[in-house]
């Protein structure tokens, strides 16, 4: 069976991070994608966020993974695509219901509040519990188009 290819993205905030969650995920036998940034230097997080969610919204991708250091740059940038549902999480119980409630397809990890073990535990989280469906179907159905202005 072929590998499930997860992109990656981060800014110089989550450079470190990033690094760290490429390595389990290669362990846990992911394929991943890493969009950059490749160093700690001072980058911009839109330029990391846009690549990741576009594999996404296009289906190239099932689900991604984004950090910067609140999480919220990377999560408004992402969430500007069609089809993609980016959740910051910093707990693993927001990653279960992001993903239980929301169908989140891109997890969102505010690198400065979050140590590498709680980065493994959200990760592992998100990436194993499945959407509910039922009454949550309708509403993730409802986000987009988002309506017109009246
Ligand atoms: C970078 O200093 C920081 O602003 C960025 O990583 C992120 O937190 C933005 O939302």
């Amino acid at each position: 069976m072929s590998k499930e290819i997860i992109p990656i993205g981060a800014d110089h905030a989550g450079f470190e991070l990033k690094q760290h969650l490429i390595a389990h995920l290669k362990e846990l036998g992911y394929e991943v994608q890493d969009v950059g940034t490749h160093s700690p230097a001072s980058t911009d997080y839109p330029a990391y966020a846009h690549p990741v969610a576009s594999r996404v919204e296009h289906g190239e991708a099932k689900r991604g993974v984004l950090l910067c250091g609140t999480g919220l740059g990377m999560s408004y940038a992402a969430n500007r695509h069609p089809h993609v549902r980016a959740a910051v999480a910093w707990t693993p119980e927001i990653a279960e219901l992001s993903r239980l409630h929301n169908d989140s397809n891109i997890l969102v990890l505010p690198a400065r509040f979050v140590t590498e073990q709680d980065a493994n535990t959200i990760l592992d989280t998100w990436l194993k519990t499945p959407f509910e469906g039922g009454r949550h179907e309708r509403r993730v159905e409802k986000i987009e188009p988002a309506p017109e202005a009246k």
